[in-house]
């Protein structure tokens, strides 16, 4: 789908409230690389198959809504990323965007780290067998508790996120008799160009210490002082889905720039520094994502010029991309319940699913794409809303999109791109059964994580 605004663009678009119009996609069953997990391809029956499985077999095995998961192109993506900076650096993924015992045990097979953020993360990670030390504690309110079980099982790093908690990790160490390696996150002042809601490194936010004010000097004085800690390095994440690499190359100028003042008033020069995670993928056809091959380049170039500037050691290099490896790998497939065409404005396709397994497009605006995959078709485009089956209007998975003309109920939709950030914030909203994942890989298909069942729901439900 690409966008215009040029009144000419559609043959078939209906004209939107905003003003805007949407060409439609010469080929409506061309599946756009780009945005699809690398193993999904159409194939002679019209049906779309992904990891050589026709979604058809998947919908009847597994239940629609599903999230479908290429395990390859997980790998694929995993190890893309650990060769990128060539092994001299270290990939944590960001567990956030979406975790399961499996996905961990991908990791640890691929050689990557994993960076968790709550307890309930940790907790998978060590399940599934991640090394403590390959884990980082992220989080702006670590509870007393998270912070004591991850200094106990050992874990390789927490990255401290206020002047309280410095304080805080620095006394359970003490008191378990362990000396804690620990990152100051600082937020380093830059406007990252996303949503509002995902932007992190702006100073009037929740997260990290800032740099300006001789705050971020202030906390590495305090952490440098304390016994339970070991300060390891200075960590800056300053937001998700950016394109534009200019905000990541500031912030690693900056936090090269507080190295060398660290050096200069404390004769220490900290062996790490993590920039976060935070790069785009592709949504629709529109979006242009780098690849980590090119992110790792810039980021290592610029770190290693501003350290030889300021007569600094190369300090060893950690990233931390969630969306950007899980992201594309997955699709959700939905089957059509009801057609609504609303004469002169647009026709509303209802899935069997919503703002429960995808809040992103409620939440901040997020644009997909969506394709028939159950059957190609050669009906004209359609300009459609793809709509949930939630009780609000705000319900929306993807706002504007093409389908063919004659898409009908018991038809299978997909939108791709899911993997991230979409299982992970999946709701019981309305009591909807959070929907399954199921990885495929070389023709085989398993459940990784189950869909929920309404016993589930009245095991928490003890009134
Ligand atoms: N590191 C830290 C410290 C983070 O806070 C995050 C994401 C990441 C790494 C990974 O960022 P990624 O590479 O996935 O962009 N729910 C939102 C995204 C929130 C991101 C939170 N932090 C969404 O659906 O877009």
């Amino acid at each position: 789908m690409s966008r215009s605004a040029h009144p000419a663009g559609p043959r078939h678009a209906d004209v939107l409230p905003e003003g805007h119009y949407f060409a439609p996609p010469a080929d409506l069953n061309a599946l756009d690389p780009k945005v699809w997990a690398r193993t999904v391809t159409r194939t002679d029956t019209g049906a779309v198959s992904v990891g050589g499985l026709d979604v058809r077999a998947l919908a009847e095995e597994f239940g629609t809504p599903a999230y479908v998961l290429d395990e390859s192109d997980f790998r694929a993506r995993c190890r893309a990323w650990h060769q990128a900076f060539g092994g001299e650096a270290d990939v944590f993924y960001a567990g956030k965007a979406f975790l399961s015992r499996a996905v961990v045990r991908w990791l640890h097979e691929e050689g990557l780290n994993l960076d968790v953020c709550s307890a309930g993360e940790l907790a998978t990670a060590l399940a599934a067998g991640m090394p403590a030390e390959r884990i980082a504690l992220h989080g702006n309110n670590k509870s007393t508790e998270e912070i004591r079980r991850a200094v106990e099982a050992g874990v390789g790093r927490i990255v401290l996120d206020s002047f309280q908690e410095i304080v805080r990790v620095a006394h359970i160490a003490e008191r378990l008799g362990k000396r804690q390696r620990v990152q100051i996150r600082v937020t380093v002042g830059v406007e990252a160009h996303t949503h509002e809601f995902i932007a992190t490194a702006h100073e009037d936010q929740k997260f990290g210490i800032a740099l300006a004010g001789g705050q971020a000097a202030e906390a590495v004085r305090r952490a440098l002082k304390l016994d339970g800690l070991e300060l390891i390095g200075i960590h800056s994440h300053i937001g998700s889905q950016i394109f534009d690499m200019a905000g990541f190359e500031v912030s690693a100028r900056r936090v090269v720039q507080l190295l060398a003042d660290i050096r200069d008033e404390h004769g220490v020069e900290l062996p790490e520094i993590d920039l976060g995670g935070g790069l785009g993928i592709a949504y629709t056809s529109d979006d242009d994502p780098r690849e980590p091959h090119e992110i790792a380049t810039s980021l290592t170039s610029i770190v290693t010029r501003e350290c030889q500037a300021a007569g600094l050691a190369v300090p060893r290099i950690s990233v931390e991309p969630g969306r950007a490896i899980v992201g594309p790998t997955a699709f959700t497939l939905y089957e059509v319940g009801t057609v609504k065409p609303l004469e002169g404005l647009r026709t509303y396709v209802s899935v069997d699913g919503g703002m429960s397994d995808n809040i992103r497009t409620a939440l901040y605006d997020a644009e997909y794409s969506v394709s028939l995959v159950s059957r190609a078709s050669d009906a004209e485009p359609m300009l459609v809303r793809v709509v949930g089956k939630h009780c609000e209007s705000g319900d929306i998975v993807v706002r504007d999109a093409f389908l063919p003309a004659d898409v009908a109920p018991g038809d299978l939709i997909a939108v791709p791109a899911t993997g991230a950030y979409c299982r992970s914030m999946a709701s019981n909203y309305n009591h909807a059964l959070r929907p399954p994942v199921v990885a495929v890989n070389d023709g085989a298909a398993k459940v990784i994580v189950r869909r929920e069942t309404e016993e589930d729901l009245m095991r928490l439900d003890v009134g």
